[in-house]
């Protein structure tokens, strides 16, 4: 009982519209061929609105893929390195110092990307090498326009914040070249209620929530605002909360009752 209980509470992946537009607009954008800049994407939302989600699946689907995509986080940090050394490192160029000083580190890249047959490369929480310091900004942002232009010829598909989407706009040779895709909070209709019904049938329940009662759907819609953290979290507290109290199923007293719950479990809520 208990270990269903915490079941309720991993992070699972339900194919909702919106990833999937993104996940197939990247897939028809690595089909463009002959272009002298490759193109490229920005997909920005508030935190807690799934990028970080997208980009896993991404990474998962592309794993095996002919079309070859690098992945690289800019908050995953340790060693405080530049977006340049983070960018390497994830091509599995060793960085030392002498190779960065050295200059021969782009034709190498080249070759990788060449005999690899890489075609992108996936970014997440590119706000973190944007919104730093003037000179530092200046830096990376000219970094992401070799990338895409004609030396290395790669997508870019970035996921970030607002202010991501900003510092972009703001530079006119990057705002020409990225597509912007913003990720929006859900709307009241179907598509909510079927990724309500999807997510709670991988959750391990032993009876049906009655999502045919509307009060119930209204309750999770209203007290989570739309926002995908959220609704997500709404969800999976109160499946483990129904496991723990022998309901069951999520009733309309837990989705009131989120906040409570949050707290008693030691979630964060709002
Ligand atoms: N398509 C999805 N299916 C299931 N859960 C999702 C999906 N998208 C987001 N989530 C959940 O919502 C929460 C926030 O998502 P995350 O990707 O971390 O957002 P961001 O990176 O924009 O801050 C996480 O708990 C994540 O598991
Ligand atoms: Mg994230």
């Amino acid at each position: 009982m208990e270990l269903r209980s915490l079941a309720c509470r991993a992070d699972l992946w339900i194919n909702a519209p919106h990833a999937e537009r993104v996940v197939n607009k990247i897939g028809m954008m690595l089909k463009v061929k002959n272009k002298v800049q490759a193109p490229c994407l920005l997909v920005y939302g508030r935190g807690g609105s799934g990028k970080t989600t997208i980009f896993q699946r991404l990474q998962s689907l592309y794993e095996n893929a002919d079309e070859k995509l690098v992945f690289v986080n800019m908050r995953q940090n340790p060693n405080n390195w530049a977006f340049r050394e983070l960018l390497f490192s994830a091509f599995d160029i060793a960085v030392t110092k002498r190779a960065r000083a050295t200059l021969d580190i782009s034709a190498q890249l080249r070759m990788l990307i060449e005999t690899r047959n890489i075609k992108g490369i996936v970014i997440d929480e590119v706000h973190d090498a944007l919104t730093l310091t003037a000179v530092q900004q200046k830096i990376n942002l000219s970094l992401l326009k070799n990338l895409s232009g004609a030396d290395y010829n790669l997508s870019v598909f970035a996921f970030g914040t607002e202010g991501a989407e900003e510092v972009l706009r703001a530079d006119p040779q990057l705002a020409r070249r990225y597509a912007m895709h913003p990720l929006l909070d859900w709307q009241w209709g179907d598509a909510f209620r079927n990724f309500v019904a999807s997510y709670i049938n991988f959750l391990p329940l032993r009876l049906a929530t009655d999502l045919g009662n509307k009060q119930l759907l209204v309750a999770m819609f209203s007290n989570s605002k739309g926002i995908m953290d959220n609704v997500v979290k709404l969800l999976q507290v109160c499946a483990s909360a129904a496991v723990l109290d022998g309901t069951e199923r999520i009733t309309l007293e837990h989705a009131n009752n989120v906040g409570l719950l949050c707290h008693d479990l030691g979630v964060a809520w709002e």
